[in-house]
């Protein structure tokens, strides 16, 4: 195991994340990932902590990753299903919180549609006192901080399998394209790459692009970031095209014109990568709209879509994320 000096109990974001705790989540999660490759695929690392997955929102791949994540760390899980739940009978998110907290909750992890809720309720859990640790697993519009972490795991990775650390992305291009105006992992994505050095540079049309981005980065990484309405820029001499989802349910007015006219413009396809980089890699947080923001074939491709990985290295992260934050109560 990675020796570290983590001391953040909760990860709500990764504005303020330090390049020492991304190298320590990065060796982290390749330790675990080296468990994962063992026979026995667990370890003690939790045992007796009670992990509550508490998902407000549909999810399969992150949910599902998180359980298991929990699962090889011999956690016991509590799982939570809005559905089924007592919300319909009218609790509150927070009363829902504190009912885990009663049973015995250590971590949190929470996805809801509304940005700021995994931060109020671990505002709430230190106000009691409560020594819960927080994580979010995404929140509206806001961020996703685990899913960016497992993409900065899988872009390392690939570089170096042996010893996946920050400095290897510097100078690389990063192209993110396609709807970044709803998107919580390019807001994750942001914080996480230009905090390692990588120019990142973001696509898609300009009802889907909000201008905001380049104020929202005020210190010198603003430099590492750049915006454009057209895809050809961005795909330039790009070392990893990251592709997002158009999140039809996010999108309250028509952003626009049809799906066609979208992947005609937007979507990557095989001869778009051209403009890139010999080598070029593609990342898809999923679920993917097949055929609109990426052609099928590709998405299928293991030369070149990463897609698979993200999913498989998404376990290693969590267990690392979870046994850090585990770590630290007192
Ligand atoms: C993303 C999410 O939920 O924000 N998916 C995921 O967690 N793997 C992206 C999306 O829904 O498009």
């Amino acid at each position: 195991m990675a020796n570290t000096t983590w001391s953040r109990r909760h990860i709500i974001s990764l504005i303020d994340l330090v390049a020492e705790e991304y190298e320590t989540i990065l060796k982290t999660a390749a330790s675990f990932r080296e468990v994962l490759s063992r026979r026995t695929k667990k370890v003690p690392a939790l045992q007796g902590k009670v992990v509550a997955n508490m998902f407000f929102e549909p999810s399969t791949r992150t949910r599902s990753s998180f359980e298991l994540a929990a699962k090889r760390l011999s956690a016991d899980i509590l799982n939570f299903s809005p559905g089924t739940s007592s919300l319909t009978k009218g609790e509150t998110i927070l009363d829902t919180a504190k009912t885990y907290l009663a049973m015995g909750a250590d971590i949190m992890v929470i996805r809801h549609k509304q940005a700021g809720v995994p931060l109020t309720i671990a505002k709430a859990m230190d106000d009691l006192g409560a020594g819960v640790s927080v994580l979010n697993a995404g929140d509206g519009q806001h961020e996703h901080p685990s899913q960016a972490l497992l993409d900065l795991f899988t872009i390392c990775s690939l570089l170096d399998s042996k010893d996946p650390r920050l400095e290897l992305l510097k100078g690389k291009k990063i192209a993110i394209v396609g709807d970044i105006l709803h998107s919580r992992v390019a807001r994750s994505n942001i914080w996480s790459l230009t905090a390692a050095g990588a120019e990142v540079h973001l696509a898609g049309p300009p009802t889907l692009l909000p201008k905001l981005f380049s104020e929202m980065v005020e210190d010198d990484r603003a430099k590492l970031l750049k915006l454009d309405w057209q895809l050809e820029p961005a795909l330039k001499n790009a070392d990893f095209v990251m592709t997002l989802r158009l999140q039809k349910e996010r999108m309250n007015q028509n952003l626009l014109p049809s799906l066609q006219e979208y992947h005609r413009l937007y979507g990557i396809t095989r001869d778009r990568l051209e403009l890139c980089r010999s080598g070029v890699q593609i990342l898809h947080p999923g679920p993917v709209n097949r055929g609109v923001e990426i052609s099928s074939d590709l998405m299928d491709d293991p030369q070149l879509s990463l897609i698979s990985q993200q999913v498989t290295n998404g376990v290693a992260v969590r267990m690392a994320l979870l046994y850090l934050i585990g770590s630290t109560k007192s």
